[in-house]
Parts: structure tokens; C-alpha cells; sequence
């Protein structure tokens, strides 16, 4: 897939490095913006205070399917009714949150684990495809926990992961009985 990250930082930049590994052409965007006529997705990696501030610099991106990873530390900012609708009132097309609920510090920790560590996620009907495979390419378990309309909660839920103190994060896993 063509993937765009808007944002190239812990996040984006560690994502597009797993996505590349996994065989993905991934384009990389800075504050500076740019154009993303050309991308099956695009990630949204950027301080959730500057969504609109960011993606009013990117071109192309009516009708992309977009994953939204930004959260809402240190505290929610503007007005929406969460950060992945910000995110659509851009795209009008399929939105995932995914990515917010994993530590960026671990990515490079992902495929040497016994078992693929779970990545939550909400979305769209129109976005669970792509959302999916993006999360086995980058090497997680994917785990749908509600549809966008979930959204501003599963962005809330946040404090979960943050409240587990062990320095440098942890990674977490479902399992259905039998499994463990
Ligand atoms: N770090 C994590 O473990 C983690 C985990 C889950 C979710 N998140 C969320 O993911 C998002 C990105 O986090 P990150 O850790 O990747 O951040 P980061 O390393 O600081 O990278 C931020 C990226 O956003 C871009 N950006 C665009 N507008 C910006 C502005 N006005 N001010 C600052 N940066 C701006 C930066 O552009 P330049 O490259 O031009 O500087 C940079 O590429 C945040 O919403 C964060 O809360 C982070």
C-alpha cells in the first residue's frame, strides 16, 4: 500500500518504519505539510492540539481513509467531539483510532515478543479493512473494541495504559478462554 503518515515522529516515524518493513511505500510529513493525492491511507500522528492546524497544510487528503493516533495528553483540546472526528471533518471518508493506545517507545520491541501484543482500536465500517492489515504489518494483534462512535471515549480511556507505571510501557494482550 501507498501510506502517508502525517506526522514523523515517535509515531509516525516509528510506524513508517514498520510499514516499510512489512514491504509499504510510506511517505513521511512534517508540520510543514504536504500532499497526499496519491496515498490508499493516511496516519495522523501529530500533538492533538494541532490536528487542524496540520491537516490544513495537507492537500489531497478529501475521501483518504485515515488512521488517527493522536491522544488526548495532557488534556483535551478544542471543541470536537473527539480527535478522530477532527480528523474526518477533513477526510469525509472511513476513520480509524488506532496506534493511541500502544507505547511508541516499544515499537521496536514488537516482533521479538513470544506472543503479537494486542493493539485496540474503533472505526469505521469503511476503515476496518485497511486498519487491520496495518496493524499485523506493524506487527499487533488487531482488537475492535467499537465503531467510531466510541471514539471520544476510547481517547478518554487513555489513563488505562498511562495509570500502568513500569518505566517505558508496557504491551497488553486479549485472550479468549483456552488461549492463555
Ligand atoms: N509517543 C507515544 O508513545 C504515543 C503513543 C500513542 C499516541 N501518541 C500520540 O501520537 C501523536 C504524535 O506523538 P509523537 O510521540 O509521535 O510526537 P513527536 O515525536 O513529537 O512528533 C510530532 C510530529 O508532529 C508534527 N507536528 C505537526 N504540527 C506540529 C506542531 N504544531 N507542533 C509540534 N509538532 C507538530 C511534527 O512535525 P516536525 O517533524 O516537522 O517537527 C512531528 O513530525 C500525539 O498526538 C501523541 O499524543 C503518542
Amino acid at each position: 500500500m501507498k501510506i502517508v503518515t502525517i506526522g514523523r515522529g515517535t509515531v509516525g516515524g516509528g510506524l513508517a518504519g514498520l510499514w516499510r518493513d512489512a514491504g509499504h511505500e510510506v511517505q513521511e510529513l512534517g508540520r510543514d505539510g504536504g500532499d497526499v493525492s496519491e496515498a490508499d491511507a493516511v496516519l495522523v500522528a501529530v500533538p492533538g492540539a494541532k490536528i487542524s492546524e496540520s491537516l490544513s497544510r495537507v492537500t489531497g487528503i478529501e475521501g483518504k481513509i485515515a488512521i488517527d493516533a493522536t491522544n488526548i495528553m495532557p488534556a483535551r483540546h478544542g471543541s470536537f467531539p473527539s480527535y478522530a472526528e477532527e480528523v474526518k471533518s477533513f477526510t469525509h471518508a472511513p476513520v480509524a483510532k488506532s496506534f493511541n493506545m500502544n507505547f511508541g517507545a516499544l515499537y521496536g520491541e514488537v516482533r521479538k515478543q513470544r506472543v503479537r501484543p494486542g493493539n485496540w482500536y474503533v472505526a469505521d465500517e469503511g476503515a476496518v479493512g485497511v486498519t487491520e492489515r496495518l496493524i499485523r504489518d506493524a506487527g499487533y494483534d488487531p482488537v475492535r473494541v467499537g465503531d467510531l462512535s466510541r471514539a471520544r471515549a476510547f481517547e478518554d480511556a487513555v489513563w488505562l495504559l498511562m495509570g500502568i507505571q513500569p518505566a517505558g510501557g508496557v504491551f497488553y494482550r486479549t485472550a479468549v478462554p483456552g488461549e492463555l
